[in-house]
């Protein structure tokens, strides 16, 4: 049974009013980074605001030797690194006691029964259910043996209580090896089971399009192809490789971006409004405009698709170096570390809006964001001087970093003239709440926990969205060299054409 709390505001403000039940959170991976860095401080956040449960622990699980005492000494400097928490800390100290490491090697069937052993004492000397929930906090090669380890040492269901799995992006790495780790993890795990997170949606600005589109009864009559123009779609990255060349060899933009966050805002963007609020009604529907996309076909995929690689250029004043000098990185390497698309949605919502999306790294500016343009005003009556004053109205969601909402429409230059000026309208998160959303995995944690998996990835939804990018992986193999651009710019030239040619522009962020 979940408790339901009418005593605190903030659980008050609780979209379910629910609390998780008690529950031990196994994190397999926990000395690697995401641990450190956003794991253990949305826990920390949670515990804060009394949001976990009163029966919790959390057993974190990695292949290096520690102690207990040696890892919590470890997340104590995270959480002062990536919290900001003080020395001695109370909180953090209660926190820090829910902590218990286990030793052992994902490939090996030994270090999971021990683990098995290690919950049901617990379990027992406490008197809770058998409530779990695992978090794939490794690399995805690992992937395919923790989940057939797991379940060999039979910990995918328990006879007293709920079983969950995370899994942390990418899921799979092409289409193909999507299915096979669906296979393998679907044979362990019931679909209603297995969390595939992409931590976008955790975002508050992320789910806010579906309260923007669906709470609001001004803007869906116009959410569609009588009223809008083109949509933008832009994640932009000032950041390199950072050091992880080799890691990115594997991946590149496409897969690390495109795949997913780019997909997941496309989809809840351009999705019809669902019958409900729950997860398969949600997820019905993105898979539904996930279907629905035009397909690329091998003739036009030269006139949709832009593959970039950044070369040396400066940001900020400093000189950077080009993917092709960055260490770990082959010297003749094709991996984009920029891709422009035009998509289009064949539906009567959506048939002949084009969907321009765009990913990169090494761009001058981190934004991401969703930027309607709306067709012209039909008639013009204000003169041909004023035709070329008059902008198209803008409607942008920005994500991050500036979470808000922005209108751009056309005002009168006030004074005798007749003079028009695009102007705009601004939501802000930090101005109208007085606060700054809270991190994406606390949400997504939180939701995990309650078996709400509204904001987590479906198999078919995930394949979709490999489906869709296959040709542009597979286009993007055959090239030899692709076309540069200056760290720091927005892009190769090549970009800008894709726009040109449709005789629109990108936007100037
Ligand atoms: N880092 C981020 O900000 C971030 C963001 C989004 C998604 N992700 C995803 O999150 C996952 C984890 O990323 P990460 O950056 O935390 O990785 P990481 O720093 O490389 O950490 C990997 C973890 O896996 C453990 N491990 C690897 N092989 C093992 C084995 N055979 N047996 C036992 N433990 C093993 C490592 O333990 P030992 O070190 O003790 O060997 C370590 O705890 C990846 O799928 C990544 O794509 C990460």
């Amino acid at each position: 049974m979940n408790t339901i709390i009418n005593d605190n505001p903030l659980r008050q403000g609780m979209r379910l009013k629910r609390l998780p039940q008690p529950c031990t959170l196994i994190i397999l991976g926990a000395t690697g980074d995401l641990t450190k860095r956003k794991l253990i401080p949305a826990l920390f956040s949670l515990f804060k605001q009394e949001l976990l449960p009163q029966q919790f622990r959390i057993i974190a699980f990695a292949r290096r030797p520690k102690t207990t005492a040696d890892f919590v000494a470890d997340m104590r400097q995270g959480l002062q690194e990536f919290a900001g928490i003080a020395v001695n800390d109370r909180q953090a100290e209660q926190f820090l006691a829910l902590l218990h490491y286990h030793q052992g090697d994902f490939t090996e069937i030994e270090p999971h029964r021990q683990l098995a052993g290690v919950l049901q004492r617990y379990e027992a000397e406490n008197g809770v259910p058998a409530n779990r929930l695992f978090y794939l906090a490794t690399p995805p090669s690992q992937y395919e043996a923790i989940v057939q380890n797991l379940g060999a040492a039979g910990l995918a269901n328990s006879n007293n209580g709920w079983t969950r799995i995370i899994i942390e992006k990418p899921f799979g790495h092409d289409l193909a090896s999507a299915m096979q780790l669906s296979g393998v993890v679907g044979g362990v795990f019931r679909e209603e089971q297995i969390y595939r997170i992409d931590h976008y949606l955790g975002k508050e600005t992320v789910q806010n399009i579906l309260v923007f589109r669906f709470a609001n009864g001004i803007f869906e009559p116009v959410w569609n192809r009588r009223y809008i123009d083109h949509v933008q779609i832009t994640v932009a990255e000032t950041l390199g490789v950072e050091g992880r060349g080799r890691f990115y060899e594997e991946t590149g933009i496409i897969r690390d971006i495109m795949q997913n966050h780019i997909l997941q805002l496309f989809s809840l963007f351009a999705m019809e409004p669902p019958a409900a609020f729950d997860a398969t009604a949600v997820r019905d529907e993105k898979v539904k405009v996930l279907k629905a996309v035009k397909p690329l076909s091998p003739e036009d995929i030269d006139r949709k698709i832009v593959y970039g690689q950044y070369a040396a250029g400066s940001l900020l004043g400093k000189d950077l170096s080009g993917y092709l000098q960055e260490e770990g990185v082959a010297p003749d390497s094709i991996t984009a570390t920029y891709i422009a698309m035009k998509l289009y949605i064949d539906n009567w919502r959506w048939a002949g809006v084009p969907f321009y999306l765009r990913a990169g790294k090494r761009l001058p500016k981190r934004v991401t964001e969703i930027a309607i343009q709306f067709r012209e005003a039909p008639l013009q009556i204000f003169g041909v001087a004023a035709r070329d004053e008059i902008a198209a109205n803008v409607l942008t969601l920005k994500i991050q970093p500036d979470e808000g909402i922005s209108l751009k429409f056309d005002s009168k230059v006030p004074g005798p003239g007749g003079n028009i000026r695009p102007v705009t309208m601004d939501f802000r998160y930090g101005t109208s709440f007085g606060e700054t959303p809270p991190d994406a995995y606390e949400r997504l944690l939180l939701d995990a926990m309650i078996g709400d998996s509204t904001l987590f990835t479906r198999a078919d939804e995930n394949e979709r969205a490999w489906e869709i990018i296959t040709p542009a992986l597979e286009h993007g193999q055959k090239l030899s060299v692709l076309p540069q651009y200056s760290a720091g710019s927005w892009g190769p030239a090549e970009a800008e054409e894709l726009l040109k040619r449709d005789r629109r522009a990108w936007r100037r962020l």
